[in-house]
């Protein structure tokens, strides 16, 4: 089994030069050059080029690069996946998405570039099923979910514990393991606290998300650390791999592990997460 690890997801303006060239040193496990929200409408034309120069130049190793392109409703969207297509990066990220219609439409024009959808509109929330069916039929990968659009078009109060946001992070998450897709949970604004943050990572572990967009580099460390399998996640599931390599558990659904009852789903869990702790370390 391998895994591709979308643990950190770091954006950057595509107009800050300065952020793209230090971005190919950084930890991150996958990039969004953004030419979206993070840069000034008289900037997006230079945001482009600055963006094509730095992806023709390389160095990005192998961290996945993703362009965050213009909504498709918006003067600069369709120019921006025309220029994103030439600049041959891992997938292109479409903002508000709202309808199954928005990824066919998003799709059609990707020329077989993978898609991912950002999750951010009060419609999209309530069409999830659909669009992620109709992502996984347009080989998507991934979920981005944009909190901060979300708590501005629904007027939720944005509190620390997420409270409000939490039933539409749970249905997103839903959504995506439907249909066999990655879920990257919304960033932390307040990028000085790293308690807080630390705090939202593990939210979000806990809610099943695959990692987390971030703002600034100073949050990989601790969300890479944080959306990896633990040493005691991967202790305990090389023993109940052990387990159930013992002859005598051969043709057995369900044994006794440590005084825990242990079924054969248990058994392929165990497996995703040694699978995942030998992916992020190598
Ligand atoms: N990606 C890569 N490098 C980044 C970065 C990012 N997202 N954010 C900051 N850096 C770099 C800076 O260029 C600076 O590099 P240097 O010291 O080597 O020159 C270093 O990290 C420290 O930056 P700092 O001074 O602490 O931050 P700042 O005040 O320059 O910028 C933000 C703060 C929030 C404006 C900036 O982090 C940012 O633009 N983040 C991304 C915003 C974004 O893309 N939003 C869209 C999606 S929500
Ligand atoms: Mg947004």
């Amino acid at each position: 089994m391998t895994y591709r690890p979308r643990r950190s997801v770091l954006y950057m303006p595509a107009a800050n030069a300065r952020a793209l060239e230090k971005a190919r040193g950084l930890a991150a496990d996958a990039l969004i050059f953004d030419l979206e929200d993070s840069v000034a409408p008289e900037a997006k034309l230079e945001a482009r080029a600055t963006l094509a120069a730095s992806l023709a130049a390389g160095g990005y190793g192998r961290r996945e690069r993703v362009v965050r392109v213009n909504g498709l409703d918006t003067p600069w969207g369709e120019e921006d996946i025309t220029a994103a297509r030439g600049m041959a990066p891992d997938a292109i990220l479409v903002p508000k998405v709202s309808t199954a219609e928005d990824v066919s439409r998003a799709a059609a024009l990707l020329g077989g570039l993978p898609l991912w959808v950002m999750i951010e509109t009060p419609l999209a929330i309530l069409n999830l099923r659909d669009i992620a069916a109709a992502s996984s039929k347009a080989g998507l990968a991934c979920f981005v979910l944009g909190t901060n659009d979300l708590i501005k078009d629904t007027r939720m109060q944005a509190s620390r514990a997420r409270a409000a946001l939490l039933p539409a992070l749970s249905a997103t998450v839903l959504a995506a393991r439907a249909f066999g897709l990655d879920c990257i949970d919304g960033v932390y604004n307040d990028f000085r606290d790293e308690e807080g943050f630390a705090a939202e990572c593990r939210q979000g572990v806990e809610y099943g998300m695959d990692g987390k967009t971030l703002i600034h580099p100073s949050q990989i460390e601790t969300c890479n650390r944080l959306f990896s399998p633990s040493e005691s996640e991967v202790n305990w599931a090389r023993q109940v791999i052990a387990a159930f390599a013992l002859p005598e558990n051969a043709s057995k659904g369900v044994i006794t592990v440590e005084g825990r009852m242990v079924e054969r789903l248990h058994l392929a869990m165990a497996e995703r997460v040694t699978a995942l702790a030998a992916t992020v370390a190598s």
